[in-house]
C-alpha cells in the first residue's frame, strides 16, 4: 500500500488581551444597550488590546501558546502563514514580524481573507504539505479591531460586534497509508473549500486609508470624522454569511459522502449567534455539537476559528479521532471550510 502525506494539527493555542469591555461599558460611548447587543448578536463582552500592543505581538503570543501544547519545536517550523486585516504596518505584513519575534529562519507569508483568513491558512498549509515542500507550518490568525472601529453612535452597528485576539495552529506532515487516508480514519486535514465574490467587497470594508483616491492616502478630514472606520451593510452581510457558510458545509459533506450526523463538532466563525444558529439549524446540528464562544470575545475576525479550536481542546471537547467541520465567512466576500479528523 502506498504512503501519502497527511497534514495533522499538532497543537493549537490562543491569546486574548486582559482588558474586558462589556456591553454595559459600551453604553458610555454610544446609544446602545446590553439587551440590544445580546439579543441581536449573542455577544456579552469582548477583549481590547492595550495601547502599544500590536497585532503581531498577539499572534506571537498565540503561537507560543500553540508550541507549549505541541511536540513540535519552533525551530522545526519551515513556513509561517499569518492572516489579519489589521496589520501593524501598511507593509510589510505581520508574518515576517511574527517570524522575527520567534527568531526562526523560514519564509513567512501574509494572507488577506479577513474572517476567512485562518480557514484559508489551513487550506494552504494542507496544500503545501501535500506538495511535499514544507513539513511543519505555523498558521496564525490575529486581529486588533478596537483601534479602527468607531465607538460613537455612528459606528455602533459595527463596533459592538468586534473584539481583539489571536489564535495559532501547528500543521505537520505525517506519512500515512493511502488506504487509511481515503477512509478518513487518520488524524489530519481531510478536505477544504474556499470561495470568493468580489461584488460584495464594499458591503463590508475599510476603504480608507487607501490608494484608490482621493489623491491622498488619507485626508485630514477623513481622520477627523473617522471615515477610516469599517463600513458594513449588516442585513446583506448576514444573508450572504448564512448562504455561503451553508454552501461550504454542503460541499464538504457531499464530496466526502458524509451527513451532518457524522460530524462530531461544527466550529463556525463567530460573527453573530443568529448566523451560527441559522447554519446549525439548516443541517440540524444540535447546539451542543457547535463550538460557540462569541459571548466572551465577539467577532475576532481571523482569530475566531483558532480561538474556538484552542478552547475546544482545552476543555476536552476536541479529542483525538473527533471529526470536525470548521466554516468561515468574511469581508471580500470570502468563505471557506475545513474537514478535519482531530
Ligand atoms: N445598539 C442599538 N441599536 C442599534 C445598534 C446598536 N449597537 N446598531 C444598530 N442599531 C439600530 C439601528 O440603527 C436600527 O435602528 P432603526 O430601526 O431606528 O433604523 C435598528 O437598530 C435595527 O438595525 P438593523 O441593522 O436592522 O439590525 P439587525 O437586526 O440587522 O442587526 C447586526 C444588526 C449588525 C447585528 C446584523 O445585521 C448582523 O449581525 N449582520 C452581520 C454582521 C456580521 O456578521 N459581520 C461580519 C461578517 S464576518
Amino acid at each position: 500500500m502506498s504512503e501519502i502525506y497527511c497534514s495533522e494539527i499538532m497543537g493549537v493555542g490562543h491569546f486574548v488581551p486582559e482588558r474586558i469591555m462589556t456591553n454595559n461599558d459600551l453604553t458610555a460611548f454610544m446609544d446602545t444597550s446590553d439587551a440590544w447587543i445580546k439579543e441581536r448578536t449573542g455577544i456579552s463582552e469582548r477583549r481590547i488590546a492595550a495601547t502599544g500592543v500590536s497585532t503581531s505581538e498577539l499572534g506571537y503570543k498565540a503561537a507560543l501558546n500553540a508550541f507549549s501544547r505541541s511536540d513540535v519545536k519552533k525551530e522545526e517550523i519551515d513556513l509561517i502563514i499569518a492572516a489579519t486585516l489589521s496589520p501593524d504596518y501598511y507593509f510589510p505584513g505581520i508574518a515576517v514580524l511574527i517570524q522575527n519575534r520567534l527568531q526562526i529562519p523560514c519564509p513567512a507569508i501574509d494572507l488577506r481573507a479577513q474572517c476567512s483568513g485562518f480557514s484559508w491558512g489551513l487550506t494552504i498549509a494542507h496544500a503545501m504539505i501535500q506538495s511535499k515542500q514544507y513539513k511543519n507550518i505555523l498558521v496564525v490568525g490575529s486581529d486588533i479591531h478596537s483601534r479602527i472601529i468607531d465607538f460613537s453612535d455612528r459606528g455602533r452597528n459595527v463596533s459592538v460586534l468586534f473584539g481583539d485576539g489571536a489564535g495559532a495552529a501547528i500543521v505537520s506532515a505525517k506519512k500515512r497509508s493511502a488506504e487509511a487516508h481515503v477512509k478518513n480514519k487518520v488524524s489530519g486535514i481531510i478536505d477544504n473549500y474556499m470561495g470568493s465574490d468580489g461584488s460584495g467587497a464594499e458591503l463590508l470594508a475599510m476603504t480608507r486609508p487607501g490608494l484608490s483616491g482621493p489623491e491622498l492616502f488619507i485626508t485630514k478630514e477623513e481622520v477627523e470624522n473617522k471615515s477610516y472606520s469599517p463600513y458594513m451593510e449588516g442585513g446583506k452581510v448576514f444573508k450572504h454569511a448564512v448562504t455561503r457558510m451553508c454552501e461550504s458545509i454542503t460541499a464538504l459533506l457531499e464530496r466526502n459522502h458524509l451527513t451532518a450526523d457524522d460530524i462530531d463538532f461544527l466550529v463556525p466563525h463567530q460573527a453573530n449567534i443568529r448566523i451560527i444558529s441559522a447554519v446549525a439549524e439548516k443541517f440540524k446540528f444540535p447546539m451542543d455539537k457547535v463550538i460557540v464562544n462569541i459571548h466572551k470575545y465577539g467577532n475576532t475576525t481571523s482569530a475566531s476559528l483558532p480561538l474556538c479550536l484552542s478552547e475546544g481542546v482545552a476543555d476536552g471537547r476536541l479529542t483525538k479521532g473527533k471529526l470536525i467541520l470548521t466554516v468561515a465567512f468574511g469581508s471580500g466576500f470570502t468563505w471557506g471550510a475545513n474537514l478535519i479528523r482531530w
